[in-house]
């Protein structure tokens, strides 16, 4: 069976893909799968990479070869879909069998690569276009989980045109009914990327300056006092949720922040299982099920929830379709602990995909 790993992608997010890729490339079963690395760069162009000599254990991000040919999808005439050289003469046409998009972010994880994908009639990893779309927009998932009765903490959205428009009341109407601190965030967007934590309402118009660098709609977010717990959860013949883990940002950083996750080895501290007894523990593993099914998605996907200090509730902050697969992401990790190991996940997500 051929599996692609795509890697890379259109978004803030490169980098962790190629991290998330060089784990996924090292951990699929070989005696099942061969693997077919193909990156997308930062500019869209999608490449085949030989990486057959690549020291799998040394390589902590999985490299776009300089020379790597172009490539495109297509449909051969017995209907299979195969990797085609946009220059011919650099390599022989590829039939794949299943593409795992080992991809973060808009342009990515949005639904916007899955329909791609639809188009080309591939089998893939993961949720399909509609969840992925919704998903990825946090404001929708908010709303799509909170009619479904899951609490999410409140938010006000933003949008950059309005915000052009009329820079003083977005920012009265951006504050209306919430306290300090607040949170800043593109909608569209993962890894922290372009996230800030409020503390005076002076501040607030240069967050939403750079937020607005990374999307048309932000959201400000109430800040609560809460624990930041996280569920991993696979599909199956019913919906598997993993233990919850806890994420402990260490104390210099103010949140659990892009450079706390991955450029600070001692960004977070890591809690697998969560310090929950065990009504919550059953409790969280529950919402993100239900979050999972309300959003509509398939596969697999990471659930992330607050944990208010004070009221004790569970909130939902947001979901993950294509969650992070790097050697300190919580996926992998969470489902180890609940008893799949990491080989193992992926053959599930790949035959999964091809049911
Ligand atoms: N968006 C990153 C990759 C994550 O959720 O893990
Ligand atoms: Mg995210």
């Amino acid at each position: 069976i051929r599996v692609v790993v795509l890697y890379g992608g259109r978004s803030g997010e490169h980098e962790v893909s190629l991290k998330s890729a060089a784990s996924v490339f090292r951990h699929l079963d070989r005696t099942r799968f061969e693997v077919i690395p193909v990156s997308i760069d930062k500019e869209g162009r999608w490449q085949w990479n030989d990486l057959r000599s690549l020291d799998q254990a040394q390589t902590t991000s999985l490299p776009i070869l300089p020379n790597a040919p172009e490539i495109r999808l297509a449909r051969e005439p017995d209907g299979r879909v195969a990797l085609m050289p946009i220059s011919a003469g650099t390599m022989d046409p590829l039939e794949i069998d299943v593409v795992f998009p080992v991809i973060h972010g808009p342009l990515c994880e949005d639904g916007t690569v899955q329909g791609l994908l639809e188009l080309a009639d591939v089998a893939y990893v993961g949720s399909g276009v509609l969840a992925s779309a919704v998903s990825m927009d946090k404001d929708v998932a908010k709303r799509l989980a909170e009619f479904a009765g899951i609490p999410v903490a409140p938010y006000r959205v933003l949008t950059r045109k309005a915000f052009v428009q009329d820079r003083s009341s977005s920012l009265a109407k951006a504050a209306e009914g919430l306290s300090l601190p607040v949170f800043v965030k593109p909608c569209n967007m993962g890894s922290s990327v372009g996230i800030h934590k409020v503390k005076t309402w002076d501040a607030l118009g240069a967050a939403l300056d750079d937020a607005f660098r990374y999307d048309v709609k932000v959201l400000v977010e109430q800040g609560i006092d809460a624990r930041e717990i996280e569920v991993a959860v696979l599909e199956g013949e019913t919906l598997f949720a993993s233990l919850a883990s806890e994420l402990n940002p260490n104390a210099h950083h103010e949140f659990y922040s892009y450079e706390a996750k991955y450029l600070d080895p001692d960004g977070a501290r890591v809690d697998l299982p969560a310090g929950l007894d065990e009504a919550q523990m059953e409790r969280v593993r529950l919402l993100a099920t239900r979050v999972f099914a309300a959003l509509e998605c398939s596969g697999f996907a990471r659930v992330d929830f607050f944990l208010d200090r004070q009221g004790g509730e569970f909130c939902f902050n947001e979901i993950n379709t294509l969650p992070g697969f790097t050697s300190i992401s919580m996926y992998p990790k969470m489902m180890e602990a609940s008893g799949v190991p990491y080989g193992e996940l992926l053959t599930r997500l790949v035959d999964l995909a091809r049911d």
